[in-house]
């Protein structure tokens, strides 16, 4: 007989630290049991003792037609069926590489396996193009585990950062700076100060690593100007956003010298890539200084999963049934969450959304950290005993896909209404 949800636990919690291969799927955040997911299909995914749920984690991002789509497991099958891996540049690969740069006016790319890689390639990439060494990243942005990004603000506004992971060395955490994200002035009085040392600037043009946390007006123009002013280069980190506000880019950071991808380019298998101006990107080996390199970097499955993503998300207008059934959830949330008098509220950009126990949506890392993240995982742990999957994190986004219905907003609103209930005013 298949192995059910404990056993798979107690077998995995020998193997894997925190019985996980990482981190946020531990529930640790919500004080609950990892829920092991044996099978998916749709905007539903099956536990290992057979349960049921409505899904919104969406593997953190990547499933935007949601689990198992038709067209990106017959392109699966079809890719497989050539070969797995060429350690070669490959026919999917041009072609995924093709539609990217299309829909987003990138000249060139580099394939990797992840959006850290992405990530940490763009600011070795900067470092080396502007002969600078610090970046600048912002609280609460997540761009992936490079060491030199696993870093915390130091107790000043706009000072060098502090590790945010054992097993950092301060030096490489001092070579980056941690900023308030939506604070132009901060970043104002950083570039004043120390625009002539400033490789980059890395953003998130939507925060996704802190619930949803949309950009003002102010900080993206600051995002826009300043960097070029001073000769700094911006780091445009869509791992998250990429494809997923609407077809291509975000759209909100014009002026970005190198871009971060991920997550949907991969339809769902293990992708990332790092994309801009030609004169840039070509100072990557081979044909420049600043080495990077992937034994899987551009493996054809997962060029081919991306591939079929994208073609399915450009007809018939994904995005706009996307934001239309979004907007539905966050109406009802909004709904339930005043019908059952709790402290809530709800932040969303496209088919990105979360749900904050906090009276106003945050701003800032700061007010997100302001949440009630016990009421969260009591709602958590009631959402899941409904049967809807909902990430395991007060800062995690809740994703939208197309293979959501009305009737499975419904559905969530309905138990989110008696879950907000239950969380805030413990049982009733
Ligand atoms: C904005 C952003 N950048 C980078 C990453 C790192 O991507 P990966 O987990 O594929 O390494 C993530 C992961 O969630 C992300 O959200």
């Amino acid at each position: 007989m298949a192995s059910g949800n404990a056993e798979l636990r107690e077998r995995a919690r020998a193997l894997f630290p925190g019985g996980v291969s990482s981190p946020v799927r531990s529930f640790r955040a919500v004080g609950g049991e990892p829920v092991p997911v044996a099978r998916a299909s749709g905007a539903r995914v099956t536990d290992a003792d057979g349960r049921e749920y409505v899904d919104y984690v969406a593997a953190y991002g990547p499933l935007i037609l949601g689990h198992a789509h038709p067209a990106v497991t017959a392109a699966l099958a079809e890719a497989a069926a050539r070969g797995t891996a060429f350690g070669a540049l490959s026919p999917d690969e041009v072609a995924l590489g093709e539609r990217i740069a299309t829909a987003t006016g990138l000249e060139r790319l580099r394939f990797v396996n992840s959006g850290t890689e992405a990530a940490m390639t763009a600011l070795r990439l900067a470092r080396a193009a502007t002969g600078r060494e610090l970046a600048v990243k912002f609280e609460g942005c997540y761009h992936g585990h490079a060491d030199g990004l696993l870093v915390k603000a130091g107790s000043g506004v706009a000072t060098l950062g502090l590790r945010d992971s054992a097993g950092v060395t301060a030096g490489t955490a001092a070579g980056t700076a941690v900023l308030p994200y939506n604070d132009a002035d901060a970043l104002a009085d950083w570039f004043a100060r120390r625009g002539a040392d400033t490789a980059a600037v890395i953003v998130e043009p939507v925060a996704g690593n802190m619930g949803v946390v949309p950009p003002g007006a102010d900080f993206l123009d600051a995002l826009n100007r300043l960097p070029r002013e001073h000769g700094a280069l911006l780091v445009n980190d869509e791992v998250i956003t990429g494809f997923r506000l609407r077809y291509g880019l975000s759209g909100l950071l014009p002026e970005a010298d190198l871009v971060c991808l991920g997550k949907i380019i991969g339809g769902g298998l293990p992708v990332g890539a790092l994309g801009g101006r030609a004169e840039l990107l070509d100072l990557l080996a081979p044909d420049g200084p600043v080495y990077q390199a992937g034994t899987l970097s551009g493996n054809p499955l997962a060029m081919a999963a991306g591939r079929a993503t994208l073609d399915a998300l450009r007809e018939g207008g994904a995005h706009a049934r996307l934001e239309e059934l979004a907007r539905h959830l966050e109406n009802g949330l909004h709904a339930a969450a005043r019908r059952a008098g709790a402290a809530a509220c709800v932040a969303r950009r496209g088919a990105m959304l979360s749900l904050f126990f906090r009276a106003a949506p945050p701003r800032d890392h700061a007010e997100a950290r302001e949440c009630d993240t016990d009421a969260f995982a009591r709602f958590h742990g009631a959402m899941l005993a409904r049967g809807v999957m909902l990430p395991p994190s007060q800062f995690e986004t809740w994703f939208v896909s197309t293979a959501h219905g009305e009737a499975d907003v419904d559905l969530t609103v309905r138990a989110a209404h008696e879950a907000l209930r239950e969380a805030s005013g413990g049982p009733s």
